[in-house]
Order: C-alpha cells, then sequence, then structure tokens
C-alpha cells in the first residue's frame, strides 16, 4: 500500500453498508411497541415464540423457496464455511422454522404447531424507499394438523386484528387461490399461461420474457406498465382450480366473511417464492409509495414434506416491520415518545446527594428520571428539561434540602408546588 493510500484509509469514514441503516430513538421506542404488541395478540391465538439461527445452509432456502426465484438464484447472501460448504444468511425464516419442525419432531407435539418469529432477513435488492437489504420480519408459521379453511381464514383474522391493534389504518387485504401442483389443477393452469405468454412474447419486457420458461406465473406479478393490458388478457387461475381447491377457496372466503375480516380479490396474486399452494394472500398499506406490500403470506403443503420431514400442512405469514413502521410514521401514529418523566435541576453538595436518593427511588417505581451529572445553574437546567421533553422538573437546591419540601414543576403549565419527599412519588403516580 502507497503512503499516500494508506493515509486516505486511516481518516475512511465508516459508513453502514447500502441497503442496510441504524434504527435510533427514538424510533426504536416504536419499533419495541409493534413487537410487543405481537407477542401480546399472536399469544391470545396461541402461538409460541421461534428465534432460528440467521445463517442456515444454502440448499435449505434453494429447496423450499426456489432455485430460480429472484430471493435464491440473485439476493441471498451466501458464503463458504470452512469446511467448503455454502451457507447463506436467511432471506426468510419459513424455510428454517420447517427445518426445525422436522428437526425438533414436531410432529409428535398436540397439531397444529403455531409458531411466530422477528428478526432481520438478508436479500441483496436495490434499495429503496421500503426496500432493504437488511430489512426486519414479524412472522407466524402453522404447522400440521388439517388444511381447514378455518385455519386459513383464522391466520388472517389475527394478522388483520395485529394490524388493528396496532393501529395500522387503511390496510388492504387481497387474496387468491393458486391450486395445487396435481395433474389438472396448477399444471394445466401453467402450460395453457405459457402457451399464451409465449403467443405475446414480443410485446413482453426482458424479464418477463426469461420468465415464460424459468416461471411463468411469475409474469403476472409484473409491475410495468407496458405489460399490464397484456397481462389483463391472461387465462385466470380461478377458471382452472380442481373442485377441491374450488371448494376450499370458497370456504377460506366464507371463513373470512363470518370472522367479518373484508378482503379483496386479485387473480394476479402468485407470491414470489416456490412454495405456495392454494391460498396466496398479501396486504397493502399507505403512505408506502411503490413497497406498498406490508404482509405477504400463503398455504405451504408439501414444505414439509420437501425439506425430508413427514406429509405436513402449512401455512403462514411474513410482515415487513420496516414498512409497517413507515406507514404508521406517514399516517401519524408512528409518535414515539421520548422524553423523561422527570428531570432532577440540583445545585449543592447537600442537594445532589438529594438527587441522588429521588432518582433512584423515582426510576424504581417505574419513572423514567434524567440526573445531570455536574451541577448547572437552575435556569440552563430547566431549558435541559424542556429540550429533553421532560414532564416535570425536579427543583432541589438549599432551600428545599434544608426544608425538606421539594419543589415539583409541571413543564408544560409551569406550575410550581412544594412537596415533602414521601409524597412524590404518590403525588406523581396519581397525575399518571
Ligand atoms: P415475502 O413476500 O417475500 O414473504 O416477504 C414478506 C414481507 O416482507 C413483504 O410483504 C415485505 O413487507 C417485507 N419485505 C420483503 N423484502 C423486503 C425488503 N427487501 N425490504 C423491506 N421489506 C421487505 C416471505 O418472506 C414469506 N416467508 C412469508 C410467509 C411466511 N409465507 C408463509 N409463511
Amino acid at each position: 500500500m502507497s503512503d499516500a493510500t494508506a493515509k486516505k484509509e486511516e481518516r475512511r469514514k465508516f459508513q453502514a453498508i447500502r441497503g442496510t441503516r441504524d434504527l435510533l430513538p427514538p424510533e426504536t421506542a416504536l419499533w419495541n411497541r409493534v413487537e410487543q404488541t405481537a407477542h401480546e395478540v399472536f399469544a391470545t391465538f396461541g402461538y409460541g415464540e421461534i428465534r432460528p439461527p440467521i445463517f442456515e445452509p444454502t440448499e435449505l432456502f434453494a429447496r423450499a423457496v426456489g432455485g430460480e426465484t429472484d430471493i435464491v438464484s440473485k439476493e441471498m447472501y451466501s458464503f463458504e464455511d470452512r469446511d467448503d460448504s455454502s451457507i447463506s444468511l436467511r432471506p426468510e425464516a419459513t424455510a428454517s422454522v420447517c427445518r426445525a419442525y422436522i428437526e425438533h419432531g414436531m410432529q409428535i407435539l398436540p397439531q397444529p404447531v403455531k409458531l411466530y418469529y422477528t428478526g432481520p432477513m438478508f436479500r441483496r435488492e436495490r434499495p429503496q424507499k421500503g426496500r432493504y437489504r437488511q430489512f426486519y420480519q414479524i412472522g407466524a408459521e402453522v404447522l400440521g394438523g388439517t388444511d381447514a379453511p378455518a385455519i386459513d381464514a383464522e391466520v388472517i383474522e389475527m394478522l388483520m386484528t395485529y394490524f388493528d391493534k396496532v393501529g395500522l389504518h387503511g390496510a388492504t387485504l387481497y387474496i387468491n387461490s393458486i391450486g395445487h401442483n396435481a395433474e389438472n389443477c396448477r399444471r394445466g393452469y401453467v402450460a395453457q399461461l405459457k402457451a399464451a405468454l409465449e403467443k405475446v412474447k414480443d410485446q413482453l419486457g426482458p424479464d418477463s420474457q426469461r420468465r415464460i420458461d424459468t416461471n411463468p406465473l411469475r409474469v403476472l406479478d409484473s409491475k410495468l406498465e407496458s405489460e399490464q393490458a397484456i397481462i389483463a388478457t391472461l387465462p385466470h387461475i380461478a377458471d382452472h382450480l380442481c373442485d377441491d381447491c374450488k371448494a376450499h377457496y370458497a370456504a377460506v372466503k366464507r371463513q373470512l366473511e363470518i370472522r367479518g375480516v373484508l378482503y379483496e380479490e386479485n387473480w394476479r396474486l402468485v407470491r414470489g417464492l416456490d412454495y405456495y399452494m392454494r391460498t396466496t394472500f398479501e396486504i397493502t398499506a399507505p403512505g408506502l409509495g411503490s413497497q406498498n406490500a406490508v404482509c405477504g403470506g400463503g398455504r405451504y403443503d408439501g414444505l414439509v414434506e420437501l425439506l425430508g420431514g413427514p406429509p405436513t400442512k402449512g401455512i403462514g405469514f411474513a410482515i415487513g416491520e420496516d414498512r409497517l413502521i413507515l406507514s404508521l410514521q406517514e399516517s401519524g401514529k408512528g409518535q414515539a415518545q421520548q422524553g423523561r418523566d422527570v428531570y432532577i435541576a440540583w445545585m449543592g453538595e447537600h442537594a445532589y446527594a438529594a438527587a441522588i436518593r429521588a432518582a433512584k427511588d423515582l426510576r424504581n417505581a417505574g419513572f423514567s428520571v434524567e440526573l445531570p451529572p455536574v451541577e448547572q445553574k437552575f435556569g440552563k437546567a430547566l431549558g435541559q428539561a424542556d429540550k429533553l421533553g421532560a414532564k416535570y422538573a425536579l427543583i432541589l437546591g438549599d432551600n428545599e434540602v434544608s426544608e425538606a419540601l421539594w419543589t415539583l414543576k409541571t413543564l408544560s403549565t409551569g406550575e410550581q408546588q412544594k412537596l415533602p419527599e414521601p409524597e412524590l412519588i404518590d403525588y406523581l403516580k396519581r397525575q399518571q
């Protein structure tokens, strides 16, 4: 390395890698609230938390999500481990949950097994608003038991209950059924779709042209303006579902209606992962621009078997937490509280001892407290308290200590009162 390069390296300012970001206060308070609400709501539906590892064998994702999908073919962060095996940062967690179900023999537990997770996922996508390379999901999976349409409907009901509790308004639920892989259901449809696509091939863009061979269903996902009119003329899957799939889809819709869950049907909703069959769904939320899908999910009977486990039914979803937070912020529901309950303005050695005692007692009682480490004039301290958004300033000076009467100032009104030390906490509790 030349001297000049070495100097430049020394002065290098480090920045978070493109597509990743620091989540900072006060916003992290909102992230915590959103996650806490998930813990609470999912528990009321009988789900337990699973925390799978962040990396897994590359082959697990290739087999589960599909080798031809964008996620696996271009977006995974893969690297060689010491033993030359390939491992990947997880691009999603359904594959991991199914792997864990098999590995821990969960089929012997009472079925279905209901699990949820929160955490970071990694996809090498082109970063933009609502699309990151490290992003966070809150997901849930139901494994085992039956494929009763009531299960599909309850999963979706839980999701909508969660969005309601967390304060997300204006969300739209889209549903579809993509049938299953048996002879005369999806396979028949895909053959017809492929034939129809071949006829209009030269009017399609390069991505869609490529997909005619690799994954024709994904053409339906295209957002390209110039392709929309052509896509509208393609055959619909609903006309090709077998009787069982048709009945299942009709029953899911009925079950949603019984639960009072509003939905819209979208025949183009095929999803970008290969493991889906029958029910698919997506939820869009306002304020997100082009990346407006805040949640995606569906049924994946057969995935556990594909990964070497017993025949097992499965359904689940994942919420894009980054997008959920963005939408909440855009709608004004995302205001996070930053302030402190009490700022302690102290002057003098005796007052400092009282201030330390007060801070300890208040924190033990659950109040957030700012105790300045060095003495400062009351004027400056009150200015600081305002800047931090504190509700109260507890003023402790020589007078307060000698009279054993503390001064509490309500910062929003400027009102001031004297309180004996033992009454402070009770007084603040009454004001909450
Ligand atoms: P997915 O549709 O790939 O499904 O992702 C689910 C959600 O994660 C998306 O709707 C979106 O909100 C969010 N998301 C995806 N990629 C990004 C990104 N690059 N930046 C920000 N947010 C993103 C799955 O992952 C399936 N595992 C869902 C599932 C669970 N299906 C059944 N069980």
